[in-house]
């Protein structure tokens, strides 16, 4: 099919975009018209929220939404809402949780909370002191004429910490920032970061045309863009578990000793190898993003900020740690998570309201502690999985409901098919050599069946 592009296409009602989609890209528009539709909520009122979230919503896309049940977390025991597709990750989970609430729970602190914004502009005077002097001068100025902006936040504990021009002129001729520090209290603090930002911006750019400080030639700006990062640092999580080395079990006949000297061996590889790290990462991720997904929070924001931080030292390097002293074994993190209980889509998305409530409708600090723990538990499972069974025997397990459902088995044959895969790890051809038992046919069949 050839198609034209089309204008103004947001402007179309969804039924005209849906018609046009379907009519230029699919074989069967039926069809495709239909599965759209399956989709749709069937009470109208949350459709139309959905619709509202984004810009040219056709229809909803459906995630599992599970639950990890028995988190100890600083002595309060929470069940975690879990967003994933991934068929292990909600078991792993769940598994790590229970494992560690025979052995005292998880400890979670928040370091800081302290959230970055920058004006980033191009100044082309020639002695950056006289801009620094200009700059002292008008910092009150900066603060006093944001009030109206910053009045809530402020009331609420939070608001504007600090205000610095820095001088990047070094790395890109002419560039400066002025760098703002927040508090965000509960929020994300994005929306609150970036109009606080571009009113600098231009408050500076208006200001500096009378500064005295600077050469009549020199009183201006050029402002490339006023952005919050999302590189967080500075709002900074501790996740941790520790137990006496004798009573850490491996799920095998592997001796606690053996178990933990093979734990600290995966983690120091992840330490010093930056292709074991990445996945090594992921998997912490596969816990955190769950969470920040049920909880309405910005998983791309929170997986940039993370991923920064593991390369801080200039190696990209695992995110967690371990230590044992005195055989007593630790196992801990620090994660950057600037998360919101406040704001974006929490009020809004019937889930999510479900998930925080689940959570006990946490501030942002405990919400921080929750997620970084669930990123702890999560590697947990799959260092003890690969440093013990591999990872294949349950993450095939759980994927084989997935194979058996491509297969299209029924009720009956999939339980026959899993009964077979008790004692040994599934595989996606051993599947299929059940599946073809069990219906009596050839595996050229099969395939003829499938294509
Ligand atoms: C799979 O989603 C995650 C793991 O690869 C993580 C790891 O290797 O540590 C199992």
């Amino acid at each position: 099919m050839t198609v034209k592009p089309i204008k103004g296409f947001s402007k179309l009602t969804k039924e005209a975009k849906t018609e046009w989609l379907i009519d230029n890209y699919f074989e069967n528009p039926e069809e495709a018209l239909e599965l759209l539709k399956s989709y749709w909520h069937f009470d109208s009122n949350i459709q139309k929220l959905h619709d509202e979230f984004i810009e040219n919503t056709l229809t909803n896309y459906y995630m599992p939404f599970g639950v990890a049940p028995n988190f100890l977390i600083n002595n309060k025991l929470y069940c975690l809402p879990m967003a994933i597709e991934e068929s292990s990750v909600v078991a792993a989970m769940a598994k790590s949780g229970s494992y560690w609430l025979e052995r005292g729970g998880f400890k979670a602190t928040v370091i800081a909370t302290k959230k970055i914004g920058h004006v980033h502009f191009v100044w082309r005077g020639s002695d950056a002191n006289d801009l620094h002097k200009y700059f002292a001068r008008i910092k009150p100025a900066l603060i006093e004429e944001t009030n109206d902006i910053t009045r809530n936040m402020t009331a609420r504990g939070g608001g504007i910490l600090d205000i610095e021009l820095i001088d990047k002129s070094d790395l890109e001729p002419n560039y400066y920032q002025i760098k703002g520090t927040f508090d965000t209290q509960d929020s994300m603090g994005a929306n609150f970061i970036n109009t606080v930002l571009e009113k600098w911006s231009e408050i500076f750019e208006q200001y500096i045309t009378t500064a005295e400080e600077l050469k009549a030639e020199d009183r201006k700006i050029e402002v490339i863009m006023c952005i919050l990062s999302n590189y967080t640092p500075e709002c900074l999580v501790r996740a941790e578990v520790t137990c006496p080395v004798d009573q850490l079990t491996a799920g095998t006949d592997m001796d606690s000793q053996t178990f933990v000297d093979n734990f600290v061996r995966a983690l120091h590889v992840a330490e010093i190898e930056p292709y074991r790290a990445v996945t090594h990462n992921k998997g912490i991720m596969n816990g955190v993003d769950a969470l920040i997904i049920a909880t309405g929070n910005d998983f791309r924001a929170i997986e940039a900020s993370v991923h920064a931080f593991a390369a801080k030292d200039g190696q990209y390097k695992s995110l967690s740690h371990v230590s044992v002293e005195n055989g007593q074994f630790t196992f801990y993190l620090e994660l950057p998570l600037s998360l919101g209980t406040v704001g974006g889509i929490t009020s809004l998305h019937p889930m999510v309201k479900f998930s925080n409530e689940l959570l006990g409708n946490p501030n942002s600090r405990e919400l921080m502690q929750i997620v970084a723990v669930a990123g702890l538990a999560q590697n947990f499972s799959a260092l003890r999985s690969l440093t013990t069974t591999g990872i294949q025997k349950g993450h095939m397990k759980m994927h084989l409901m997935n194979i058996l459902n491509q297969f299209e088995a029924t009720l009956e044959e999939k339980a026959a098919i899993i009964n077979t895969f008790k004692d040994r790890v599934p595989s996606y051809s051993l599947a299929v050599e059940e599946f073809c038992k069990l219906r009596g046919i050839t595996k050229e069949e099969f395939a003829a069946s499938r294509s």
